[in-house]
């Protein structure tokens, strides 16, 4: 039975089994490819995208779990070709390098910054203790977030 959801503003239609992990319904059949299955055991949260609005690692995410639901992936978080202002300051702080983990981290980051328009630094850190970057470090990335949430 096919698996009817809304991605990115745009309704579409999968065909995989219900059990198909919806990081890979994402990048097989739709051709969004920013979601990185890197660990597929829910630890890294390179996968990460927004299930109705909610931030959820999508390789532990059932694609049936998402029939009827909205999501939104790294690709529909910026318009016109533009950045957001996450992955500006992400840019403007230097804070990428292999650029795996950060499809993930701006999903988090943007979804907790429009929950939380003036955090701490403590909470920027807790709100980033799902995504795991082994290139840069925690300290640029906690630097852009604080200044996207001054922005
Ligand atoms: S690939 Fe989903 S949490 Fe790592
Ligand atoms: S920039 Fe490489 S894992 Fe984060």
């Amino acid at each position: 039975m096919p698996i009817d959801m809304t991605v990115n503003g745009e309704s579409r239609r999968s065909i995989a089994d219900p059990m198909t992990p919806l990081v890979d319904v994402l990048r097989e059949e739709f051709h969004l490819t920013g979601a990185k299955p890197v660990c597929r055991e829910g630890f890294c949260g390179a996968c990460t995208v927004q299930l109705d609005g909610e931030p959820v690692v999508s390789c532990l995410t059932p694609a049936g779990l998402a029939a009827g639901c909205e999501i939104r992936t790294i690709e529909g978080l910026s318009a016109g070709g533009r950045l957001n202002p996450v992955q500006a300051k992400l840019a403007e702080h230097d804070a990428v390098q292999c650029g795996m983990c950060f499809p993930g981290m701006v999903v988090t980051l943007t979804h907790f910054l429009a929950h939380t328009p003036r955090p701490s630094r403590d909470e920027v850190r807790a709100a980033l203790t799902g995504n795991a970057c082994r290139c840069t470090g925690y300290e640029r990335i906690v630097a852009a977030a604080l200044d996207a949430a001054g922005a």
